[in-house]
């Protein structure tokens, strides 16, 4: 079996971040989205790997290389422009050859991982298993209408779901997905869609096992999403302190103080996470933060945020909370006259002041 994992697309609800940077490779916990398919995938013991890349592929292929660090081999399939999710499928063709495969979006975190699935593909024996999560907004998803437990209708987005199960960003095919993905034509919004893909094989009685999942899923998609994965893999993490902190600091409940990093006179409210050569001084770092390598925080609050690397926050007089800050953004205060709000800020940025 062989893994696919898609990291193009264009991450238009994380602009301005996905500007400058592919949106797989935005940390959780100081960890890039994809590498945690990585990891699950390697984990249920599949270690041959394709990584659909575009825009981006440069950035990506940097800090994936050729998987030897998680014992994987990563083959890249360059995608020209993102035509779908089933053209992803089309144009890894050469790279499956006819075995059975698990398809993963790299923007996707499923907590528990796809050991038990992958065995239970195998043993159902069916042409594609799908993963469904009961969700509040279906209408962001594709979506599964289930009959007798079985899949008799999916749709892309739909404006009227019929269920509120959507389809979870990872699939497990065998070869019958390429006549599949070689038949659909494109949708409204021009792209091959995985979900008409599968929508065929139900309609060529195919057979396409659904299992719904009850653990934590999360599409990373947007912001608010981001910060909940960020939550839930900030609270999975093993203390360790391999950084300096000094007498006057207190570090409470699961926190990592990566190498390098220097903490004083501040307080630390875990789960968090400070990264490699950071340095806190007089300062509150509050749960569910990840502060990425080289990032200054001086005389200020944090919490339930994800600063990225080189970033600087320097005497602010209110707490910044719910934050994304990409790399290398000063927030500081200025003693400037006349005094007013002084801003340089990307395309597409959110500000809120109070
Ligand atoms: C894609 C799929 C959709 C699925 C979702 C899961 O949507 O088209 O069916 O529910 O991933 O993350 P997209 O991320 O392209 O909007």
């Amino acid at each position: 079996m062989k893994g696919l994992i898609l990291s193009g697309g264009t991450g238009t609800r994380l602009r301005p971040i996905t500007y400058t940077s592919a949106k797989q490779l935005v940390p959780v916990a100081n960890k890039p989205i994809l590498f945690y398919a990585i990891e699950t995938i390697q984990d249920a013991g599949i270690t041959d790997i394709g990584i659909v890349i575009g825009d981006t592929g440069e950035e990506v292929k940097a800090a994936v290389g050729d998987g030897d660090r998680w014992g994987v081999k990563v083959t890249y399939i360059e995608q020209e422009s993102p035509l779908g999710l089933a053209h992803a499928v089309k144009i890894a063709h050469d790279f499956i050859e006819d075995d059975d495969f698990v398809m993963y979006l790299g923007d996707n975190l499923v907590k528990e991982g796809i050991n038990g699935l992958v065995k239970e593909f195998k043993q159902t024996n069916c042409n594609c298993q799908i993963l469904l999560s009961h969700v509040k907004d279906p209408q962001r998803f594709g979506v599964a209408e289930l009959s007798n437990g079985k899949v008799i209708g999916l749709v892309e987005k739909p404006k009227e779901p019929k269920s509120d199960l959507a389809l979870v960003g990872v699939y497990m095919f065998d070869k019958s997905i390429f006549e599949a993905v070689n038949a659909i034509k494109p949708s409204r919004r021009n792209e091959l869609e995985i979900t008409d893909a599968i929508q065929y094989l139900i309609d060529k009685r195919y057979v396409v096992h659904p299992h719904i999942i009850d653990g934590w899923w999360k599409d990373t998609g947007k912001l608010e999403d981001l910060l909940e994965a960020n939550r839930i893999m900030l609270e999975l993490i093993d203390e360790r302190i391999d950084g300096n902190v000094d007498d006057k600091t207190q570090v409470l409940g699961k926190v990592i103080v990566e190498k390098g990093a220097v903490i004083k006179e501040s307080i630390i409210r875990g789960p968090a996470i400070i990264g490699y050569n950071s340095e806190i001084v007089n300062s509150y770092v509050g749960p569910f933060t990840s502060i990425h390598d080289n990032v200054k925080i001086k005389e200020s609050e944090v919490e339930h945020s994800i600063i990225l690397a080189d970033c600087l926050i320097n005497d602010i007089g209110s707490r910044i909370e719910d934050t994304l800050l990409g790399r290398n953004v000063k927030v500081h205060k200025s003693d400037t006259k006349p005094k007013a709000y002084r801003l340089m800020v990307g395309d597409n940025s959110e500000i809120e002041v109070i």
